[in-house]
C-alpha cells in the first residue's frame, strides 16, 4: 500500500517539479501556499519552507507564518517584499519532494466590470498624484499565456469618435474608453507607465443583454415646481454650490494646464448645466446635480439661478442657449420652462452648416456686446444638441489709475520678461494682507456693479509657488480669505498691475467629461426635453472674456487721504490668480490665472 502511494507521489512530484507556479498577488492581500496536494500520507515527514533560499521558521519575521507543521504557508498581509521564490521541501527516509511557487507582487488597482455588448464602458487607470505626467500610460490587453496587444488610445484627434479613446491626454486620470463593445472584447486589461509600472488591470466579462427592449423614456413630465419660493434657504444653497463647484472646475483647469494663461467663468459654466438639468431625468439628473454640486432634492435649483440672474444683472452679460436639430420635437414644458427660468426659448438649427454657425455666432456677439464674434466654426449637420455660454464682464475701479507712461517688466514662471503697459498708482486705497493659508498676498481692488477683484501673489516667480497657492485654494479656504479681507481695513498702497484683458476658451468637452458627465456624449437621458430617442451631446463651448483697464468712476477719490509716511506696495509684476468676486451675490464670476499677459 505504501509504496503504491510514493510512486504516485513521484509521478506527482515530476509533474509539480516541472510547473513552479507563478502567482501574482496583490499588497495587502492573504496568500496560502499549500505544500502538498495529498495531505495525508506524509505526517511523519519533515517539511521545510525556503524563501529566497533561505529557511523560513516559525520565528522568522515579516508576514509569513508556517501553519499546519508546514503543510501551509500562509502570507498577510502580502507586501513588495514577498516577492519571490518559495520552496516547499518534504523529505523523509525514501523520497525527497520540492515544490516552488514564484510570487510576483503586483501594486496595481484592479477592477472587475461587466458589460452589455453595444455598450459603452470606461477602464480606469491613474497616475499617482505625486507623479509629473510626461507621457500617457500604455493600455494592453492581454491575449494568453502572457502575450499580449498595445490598444491604440489615439492621441490623433479625428472627426469621427474613436471606438477606443484616452479621455484626458496627459492628465494624471489616464481613464480610456471602449464603445461599442463586443463579446471579443472580454478579457483582461492592463495599463502600465512608459516605464513599466503597473497601475491597473480590469477585467472584463462581456454579456448579450437578456431583452432589447425598444426605447423607451422614463420620465417626462416638467420639472418640479419651487414649493418654497421665498425659502431663506434656497439663496445660501446655491451659493454654496456654486463656490465648491468654481473651485473644483479651478482645479481641474490648472491641472490640464499647469502654467498658461486661465480664464473661466464658473457661473456660467453651471448655469449651462442647470439649464440642461431642466431637461435631465434619472441617472442623467442625477450626475449632472453631482457636477454642479446641488443636492438632489433642490427643487429650487433653476428658481434660484433665475434670481441669480437677475440680481447679476447689472454687472455680468451672461447668456445661455440651447440650439437643436429641427427635427427634433422639444418637449413643451421644457420649452416654457426654458423660457421662464433661463430666459431662452431653444433655437431650431438652420438647414447649412454655415447657416448655423453665422446663427450661433451672431448670437453670441449680440449677448456680449461684441465682445465674443466668433466661438464656432462650423455646426455638423448631425448635431443634435448644443449647449453654449458666453459671459462678459467689463468692470470698472472704484478708483482710478493712474496711466503710467512707461511700460514695465513682467517676470514670466520661467524667468524671462516682458514689457507690459502699467496700471499704476502712488497710493490706492485698497485692502491687503498677506493670507497664511494660502501663502499668498492678496489684494482687493473694489469693482463696480458690487464686485471686488482679488490679485492672490505667490512668494515668488516660480511655477513651484503658483502650485502650491493654487492647490490651497479650496472652496473653504476662498471663503476665509473674503472674510479676512472683509474685516481688513483699507489702507494706501502703492499698486502696479499690469494691464488685463484676457480671452481664453477652455476646453469645455474635456471639463464636462471631467465633472463626472461623460455618459452626455455617449446617450444622455435627457426625457424631459426630448422623448423619442436617446440624445447625444455633441459639443459644448465657453468663452470668457475679461478685460480691466484704467478708467475709473470715482476719480482720484482717494488723493484726498494723505500720509506723510512712506506706502506699502503691492506689485503684481509676476505670475497672479485673480478671482472677481460678487459681494452682492457671494459668488465668484470668474476665475483667472495670468502668467503671461
Ligand atoms: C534549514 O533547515 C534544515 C532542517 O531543519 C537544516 O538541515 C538546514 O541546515 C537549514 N538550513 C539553513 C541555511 O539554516
Ligand atoms: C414630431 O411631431 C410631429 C407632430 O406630432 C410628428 O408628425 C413627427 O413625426 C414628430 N417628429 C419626430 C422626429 O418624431
Ligand atoms: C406652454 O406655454 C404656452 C404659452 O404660455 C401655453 O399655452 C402652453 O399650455 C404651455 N405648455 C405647457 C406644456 O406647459
Ligand atoms: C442685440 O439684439 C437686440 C435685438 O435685436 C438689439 O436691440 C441689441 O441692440 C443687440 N445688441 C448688440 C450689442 O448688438
Amino acid at each position: 500500500m505504501r509504496l503504491q502511494a510514493i510512486l504516485c507521489l513521484f509521478l506527482l512530484l515530476i509533474f509539480e517539479l516541472s510547473s513552479c507556479t507563478h502567482l501574482r498577488v496583490i499588497p495587502g492581500s492573504t496568500v496560502d501556499l499549500p505544500c502538498l496536494s495529498i495531505q495525508t500520507e506524509f505526517t511523519e515527514a519533515a517539511i521545510i519552507w525556503k524563501f529566497k533560499g533561505e529557511n523560513i521558521t516559525a520565528q522568522s519575521p515579516g508576514t509569513t507564518k508556517i501553519k499546519k507543521d508546514g503543510l501551509y504557508l500562509t502570507i498577510s498581509p502580502v507586501t513588495a517584499a514577498n516577492e519571490g521564490e518559495y520552496v516547499c521541501l518534504v523529505r523523509d527516509a525514501n523520497m525527497e519532494m520540492i515544490r516552488s511557487y514564484d510570487i510576483t507582487v503586483d501594486a496595481s488597482v484592479r477592477y472587475t466590470m461587466k458589460a452589455f455588448k453595444g455598450s459603452t464602458i470606461q477602464l480606469l487607470c491613474n497616475f499617482p498624484l505625486s507623479s509629473q505626467v510626461e507621457a500617457n500610460a500604455l493600455w494592453f490587453k492581454e491575449t494568453g499565456l502572457g502575450e499580449r496587444t498595445q490598444l491604440n488610445t489615439g492621441d490623433d484627434s479625428t472627426d469621427g469618435k474613436r471606438r477606443v479613446e484616452q479621455l484626458y491626454p496627459l492628465d494624471h486620470d489616464q481613464t480610456i474608453v471602449i464603445r461599442d463593445i463586443v463579446i471579443e472584447d472580454s478579457g483582461i486589461y492592463t495599463c502600465e507607465s512608459a516605464e513599466g509600472e503597473k497601475l491597473s488591470t480590469v477585467y472584463i466579462d462581456v454579456e448579450v443583454r437578456p431583452t432589447s427592449a425598444p426605447y423607451s423614456c422614463g420620465i417626462t413630465t416638467p420639472w418640479e415646481p419651487c414649493q418654497d419660493e421665498n425659502s431663506r434657504t434656497g439663496e445660501p444653497m446655491l451659493q454654496e454650490s456654486m463656490g465648491e463647484f468654481s473651485m473644483k472646475l479651478y482645479s481641474y483647469l490648472r491641472q490640464s494646464q499647469p502654467s498658461g494663461n486661465l480664464l473661466f467663468s464658473p457661473i456660467s459654466i453651471s448655469g449651462a448645466l442647470s439649464h440642461l438639468l431642466l431637461g435631465a431625468r434619472d441617472d442623467t439628473r442625477r450626475a449632472i446635480e453631482r457636477a454642479v454640486c446641488v443636492p438632489h432634492d433642490f427643487h429650487c435649483v433653476h428658481f434660484q439661478m433665475r434670481k441669480l440672474r437677475e440680481k447679476l444683472a447689472s454687472s455680468l452679460q451672461m447668456a445661455s442657449q440651447i440650439f437643436y436639430n429641427p427635427q427634433m420635437n422639444l418637449s413643451e414644458s421644457f420649452t416654457n420652462q426654458s423660457i421662464q427660468f433661463y430666459e431662452a426659448e431653444p433655437v431650431k438649427l438652420l438647414e447649412t452648416s454655415e447657416e448655423s454657425t453665422q446663427m450661433i455666432n451672431s448670437w453670441v456677439a449680440n449677448k456680449t456686446n461684441n465682445k465674443i464674434k466668433d466661438l464656432v466654426d462650423s455646426v455638423s449637420p448631425s448635431t443634435q444638441l448644443i449647449l453654449l455660454n458666453a459671459v462678459s464682464f467689463s468692470g470698472q475701479w472704484k478708483v482710478k489709475f493712474q496711466q503710467k507712461p512707461k511700460k514695465g517688466l513682467f517676470t514670466k514662471l520661467d524667468g524671462d520678461m516682458v514689457k507690459v503697459p502699467l496700471l499704476y498708482h502712488n497710493k490706492y486705497l485698497a485692502t491687503m494682507a498677506y493670507v497664511i493659508e494660502l501663502k499668498a498676498q492678496v489684494a482687493r481692488f473694489a469693482l463696480t456693479g458690487d464686485s471686488s477683484l482679488y490679485i492672490l501673489l505667490p512668494r515668488s516667480n516660480t511655477a513651484t509657488d503658483l502650485q502650491q497657492v493654487e492647490e490651497k485654494m479650496t472652496d473653504t479656504a476662498v471663503h476665509q480669505m473674503i472674510e479676512q479681507m472683509k474685516i481688513t481695513p483699507p489702507q494706501s498702497v502703492e499698486v502696479t498691475l499690469p494691464q488685463i484683458k484676457l480671452d481664453v476658451q477652455p476646453d469645455m468637452n474635456i471639463l464636462i467629461k471631467k465633472l463626472g458627465l461623460s455618459s452626455l456624449f455617449e446617450g444622455a437621458n435627457l426625457c424631459g426635453l426630448y422623448s423619442e430617442d436617446r440624445l447625444v451631446l455633441d459639443d459644448a463651448k465657453h468663452r470668457a472674456f475679461l478685460a480691466l483697464t484704467e478708467q475709473g468712476v470715482e476719480a482720484g477719490a482717494v488723493t484726498t487721504v494723505s500720509f506723510s509716511r512712506s506706502f506699502p506696495s503691492f506689485s503684481a509684476l509676476r505670475p497672479f490668480i485673480m478671482l472677481l468676486w460678487s459681494d452682492q451675490a457671494n459668488v465668484p464670476l470668474f476665475i483667472g490665472r495670468v502668467t503671461d499677459p
